[in-house]
């Protein structure tokens, strides 16, 4: 089998090709991503020169480029990770957002119908489903729950996701789509929530906490994550989407603090700064479809998958710290434009 991973020298996408590489030796893992400012080769280096890996540099909104790269390499599966992540950056700049999110899913998808695959499978998010009320801890997002979105980057991916839905239906291509909730682990960028409280406690620096810190997030390690994809890519049903959750709700402040905690820091960094604009309140995940048709069970709760996650920051400063010194943007030029090998 051959895949085409995109967005794989990003978080999830990057945890993703080391998970595939290592399990499935006899498959080709291809790697696509565009190496926004998200995009890190550092996160691949673990694969780097394995047999059935192989990187590209390239843009999914590029047509002609995407065209000639599924006529050349006859992928028998391609997972999109790739899109603008960060909610933050899509509220200063919507369109990017569309123009990957969404045109970059379509014209992949376009690749799909023209080459012929036997899977496509779309990551989505819960965002797509807005928010839920503080008040009511009754209440999940389902496969059922209507499309609801709150910022750009919720709606770019809601779009995606009706394409692929409309992609199934009108052209039969055989797609899934996994909706999941906040990821954490590994190779995070030290843009999103914890790694950058994280890196900021390290430091002594002050942690800035939204609002008053009670949004609740559904809190899932990526590695479940990808164990998720897998089993849906493999196993699920065509034209099904599958809502991916850890029931792991805290909120902000208490996934601040148990950093601080760990670290042994003092509470007194946090620092409450202006709320984010139409900031969602809570997301949380009824990941029932998934664990009763595919058997999903996650391995780590909030309080072990925290723990693994700031070791694991602990043991890779050098990582993170490129990141935040611009270091890791040379890593490409370095690996792949010097040694001639792109
Ligand atoms: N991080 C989360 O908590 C979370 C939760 C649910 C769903 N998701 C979804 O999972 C996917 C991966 O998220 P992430 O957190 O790993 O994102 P990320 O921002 O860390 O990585 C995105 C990757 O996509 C690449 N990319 C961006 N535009 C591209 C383009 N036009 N062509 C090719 N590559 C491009 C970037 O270079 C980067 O490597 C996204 O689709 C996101 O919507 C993320």
């Amino acid at each position: 089998m051959k895949y085409l991973v995109t967005g794989g020298a990003g978080f999830i996408g990057g945890n993703f090709i080391h998970y595939m590489v290592n399990k499935y030796p006899e498959d080709m893992i291809v790697n696509l991503d565009k190496l926004t400012y998200a995009g890190n080769l550092e996160t691949c280096k673990p694969v780097e020169g394995k047999p059935n890996y192989k990187f590209i540099k390239g843009d999914i909104a590029d047509r002609p480029f995407i065209m000639d790269l599924f006529e050349k390499e006859k992928f028998d599966v391609v997972i999109n990770f790739a899109a603008e992540s960060h909610v933050d950056r899509s509220i200063e700049d919507p369109e990017i957002f569309v123009k990957t999110n969404v045109m970059g899913t379509t014209t992949l998808m376009d690749a799909c119908v023209k080459y012929g695959i036997k899977r496509y499978h779309q990551v989505s998010t819960d965002e797509v489903y807005g928010d839920l009320p503080l008040d009511r801890p009754d209440l999940f997002f389902t496969e059922e729950t209507p499309l609801h979105t709150s910022s750009p980057y919720s709606s770019a991916k809601a779009s995606a996701d009706l394409f692929v839905l409309a992609y199934h239906r009108t052209y039969g291509l055989p797609v899934t789509i996994s909706r999941c909730s906040n990821n954490y682990g590994p190779y995070q960028f030290p843009e999103k929530l914890i790694p950058l409280m994280i890196s900021r406690a390290l430091a002594d620096e002050p942690l800035p906490v939204y609002g008053d810190g009670a949004n609740v997030r559904d809190w899932l390690h990526v590695y479940d994550h990808c164990v998720a994809i897998d089993l849906i890519v493999h196993d699920g049903r065509e034209g099904e989407v599958y809502n991916v959750g850890g029931h792991n709700e805290r909120n902000n402040l208490q996934v601040v603090k148990t950093i601080l905690k760990t670290l042994d820091k003092p509470e007194s960094l946090i620092h409450f700064v202006a709320d984010r604009k139409g900031h969602d309140r809570r997301y949380a995940i009824d990941p029932k479809k998934l664990e009763t048709e595919l058997g999903w069970k996650p391995k780590y709760n909030f309080d072990t998958g925290m723990q693994q996650t700031i070791q694991w920051h602990l043991d890779h400063k050098e990582w993170w710290q490129h990141i935040l010194s611009g270091e890791y943007q040379q890593y490409y030029e370095k690996m792949y434009t010097d040694k001639g090998r792109v």
